[in-house]
């Protein structure tokens, strides 16, 4: 049985005043019946920990460097980040492929160094709009996965969220049945990749998530939960989806 996750992305945003709102989201899910993830900007997870202290809310950061330390000015490692009160990372998110032109050896390389220091990777994958208006979504898809799945990923380690690029920050969303297409296909080719393992993986749909379509989308085959951007910056809109989930 796989536990429902609901994660939060905060990108780029979040000064000290914003904590409140992870403070309002933990005084209203105290016993929530998924999980809960936020994953702040790197500077607000040890004050974000202090803040949640025992709240079931789970910290992570939204990339970490391959290395284990050493001279990478700007660079935050994956025990720095574990050390900071994380637990998880995200990693190879679209807005850090097409930036910082990480590759999907780059972001396996960061999952392998993930794993090492004991947090769980959220490992993003998706298509453009280019590649799905070609029909190559599913390569592009069985690619990125292929080439960004680490050896020793698990059920327990490993997390993959399916966020069409296009679907970012966008409005837009892809139809149930693209979701539903995507999120079959890769658990098969988990199963193929991980054996028994495969099936423990959750699988996250990420990409213009808000309270009014939640529902529809959690009620999808293969869907275990959503990675949130700007509707988790608020408590009362990431509250509404974790309710949605909760509920599906
Ligand atoms: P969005 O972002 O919910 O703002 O579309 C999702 C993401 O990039 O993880």
């Amino acid at each position: 049985m796989r536990r429902k996750l609901a994660a939060g992305n905060w990108k780029m945003n979040g000064l000290a005043a914003d904590l409140a709102e992870a403070q309002a989201l933990a005084a209203d899910h105290g016993a929530p019946g998924c999980d809960i993830l936020i994953c702040p900007p790197a500077t607000l997870l040890s004050r974000m920990a202090d803040t949640l202290g025992h709240a079931p809310i789970a910290l992570g950061g939204q990339d970490c460097h391959a290395g284990a330390a050493g001279a990478h000015t700007g660079d935050v490692s994956a025990a720095m980040l574990a050390d900071a009160g994380a637990s998880h990372v995200i990693l190879g998110h679209s807005e850090r492929r097409a930036d910082h032109a990480e590759t999907d050896a780059a972001v396996r390389a960061k999952a392998a160094a993930a794993q090492a220091a004991g947090l769980v990777a959220v490992i993003c994958l998706g298509e453009t709009e280019a590649d799905r208006d070609a029909g190559r979504t599913l390569e592009v898809i069985d690619r990125q996965l292929a080439g960004s799945l680490p050896g020793g990923a698990t059920g327990a380690n490993t997390v993959i969220a399916y966020e069409p690029v296009w679907a970012i920050g966008s409005g837009r969303t892809p139809t149930p049945d693209q979701i539903a297409e995507v999120h079959a296909f890769l658990r098969a080719r988990l199963t193929d990749l991980m054996a028994a393992e495969g099936a423990a993986v959750r699988l996250l749909y990420g990409g213009s998530v808000k309270p009014g379509n939640a529902a529809e989308i959690f009620a999808l085959p293969e869907v275990d939960g959503a990675l949130v951007g700007g509707a988790s910056l608020k408590a009362a809109d990431f509250g509404a989806i974790i309710t949605a989930l909760e509920q599906a």
